[in-house]
């Protein structure tokens, strides 16, 4: 059975959840590896909708195990929260949930200093989410970092703590001008959460690699987005962790000949939440339609989506960056009444013209897209199951977009319940 990423071409907020929800029918595992809560996938089945942020999508299916790999920063309140939200509305967590020990804390003082220094940035702000996912992976990268595997050991976990509070608390007090933290508050804060976390806490390494032995099939699922990514997005505007195809590997243990696929999902517009630049952003009343229409708010903050025009020279470097061997389209269904489309094709930088997405954020942020104009086929396209059901112009865009990626597109989201998607390439072909 194939072993499949699954990731966001273009600044999250793709529709990665309801892809990883529908697949997950085929696969065993699914693997969450970067980010943390940060990340918010909305599922609808049926009249229910459910966002989860740091469990992977496949928790919604009692037979498949969900796993949350070491490159995971771990909110253990954010964590427990989640698992008691889904368990009161009747999903199990329980064994078919295994955490990595070696997932690096978030802890409350890295919410603190989050905040603190977005507020300390002032005009060239990230607009992070707030939840302290920059500042746990600062710790892990200057190796203080607090893992899930010290919570089974009270002392070791006491000591790191205990040290890195004098540093956190200095920063909070003399640079932030604010208040530190109290060593015994949270180390029983902390321990409490602990007791709870632990029995899910696990090698999932080599959990996986058992799994890929017995043949089952492995589903990695990102969150975030390439643009967002901490080395190839545009950086400094990015997220802190590898939203990339190779983070799907060192967030989780496994090596990179056990991949059969890499799938990019792609919106069929553009999107993103936060600053930093977005070349094909539509300010005015065009973009104000199409948050409207794909009701583009984020699921873990809330905040509006800037949204602006499918951006090829966005999605043909992430199929570079990602290898990908498929596209996965959503929400084509939110062009349905535009009598005329854009497709951002290259970009006018001063007096060049690019065609490959810029290494420097200030080019990027210079960037003047380039457009091609495509009709529109303004008929509904919501809930269409089959290719031959979409109308010709429907179909020309996504064959655009095809040749511009260079991938081919395999699967097209026609809304959001299960049932309404198109697949023209299963990527499980045993059940196609
Ligand atoms: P952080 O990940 O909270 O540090 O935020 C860094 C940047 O990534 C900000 O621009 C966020 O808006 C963005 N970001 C983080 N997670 C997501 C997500 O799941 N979808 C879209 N944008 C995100």
């Amino acid at each position: 059975m194939p072993n499949i990423i699954i990731l966001g071409t273009q600044w999250g907020d793709e529709g990665k959840g309801k892809i990883v929800d529908l697949l997950t029918e085929n696969a065993d595992c699914i693997i969450r590896y970067q980010g943390g809560h940060n990340a918010g996938h909305t599922l609808v089945v049926g009249q229910e909708k459910f966002v989860l942020h740091l469990i992977p999508a496949g928790i919604l299916h009692p037979d498949k195990t969900c796993v949350i790999g070491n490159g995971i920063a771990l909110d253990p309140q954010a964590l427990m929260e989640e698992i008691d939200n889904l368990e009161k509305r009747g999903i199990e967590v329980g064994q078919n949930l295994k955490i990595s020990e070696a997932c690096h804390l978030i802890l409350p003082y890295h919410r603190a200093i989050d905040k603190e220094s977005e507020e300390l940035k002032g005009t060239r702000r990230i607009g992070t989410t707030g939840r302290g996912i920059g500042p746990a992976y600062v710790d892990k990268m200057a190796r203080i970092g607090i893992r899930t595997g010290d919570l089974a050991h009270p002392k070791i976990f006491r000591e790191k703590l205990s040290k890195n509070l004098q540093e956190m608390n200095y920063l909070m007090e003399k640079l932030f001008k604010s208040h530190g933290f109290d060593l015994e508050t949270l180390y029983r804060e902390v321990m409490t959460l602990g007791e709870r976390i632990l029995p899910f806490v696990t090698d999932t390494s080599q959990f996986l690699w058992e799994q890929n032995r017995k043949g089952s099939s492995l589903l990695f699922e990102g969150a975030q987005g390439t643009l967002l990514d901490i080395d190839h997005g545009t950086y400094p505007f990015v997220t802190s962790s590898n939203a990339t195809a190779g983070g799907a590997l060192t967030g989780s243990g496994v090596g990179p000949t056990l991949i059969d696929q890499v799938l990019g999902v792609t919106k069929a517009y553009t999107t993103r939440v936060g600053s930093g630049p977005l070349p094909t952003e539509l300010t005015g009343s065009e973009g104000e339609y199409l948050r409207e229409k794909g009701q583009e708010y984020g699921a873990t903050t809330g905040r509006p989506r800037r949204c602006g025009w499918f951006d090829a020279v966005c999605v043909r470097y992430s199929a570079r960056i990602n290898g990908l061997s498929g596209l996965i389209l959503t929400k084509i269904d939110v062009l349905d009444k535009l009598d005329s489309i854009r497709i951002c094709t290259g970009y006018r930088i001063g007096s060049r013209t690019v065609e490959e997405f810029p290494r420097h954020v200030e080019d990027v942020e210079a960037a003047q897209p380039i457009y091609e104009d495509v009709p529109g086929w303004q008929q509904p396209t919501r809930g269409a199951k089959r290719w031959e059901d979409l109308p010709k112009e429907a179909q020309a865009y996504v064959q655009k977009i095809e040749e511009y990626a260079g991938v081919p597109v395999i699967m097209i989201s026609t809304g959001s319940e299960r049932s309404e998607t198109i697949t023209i390439q299963n990527p499980f072909p045993a059940s196609a």
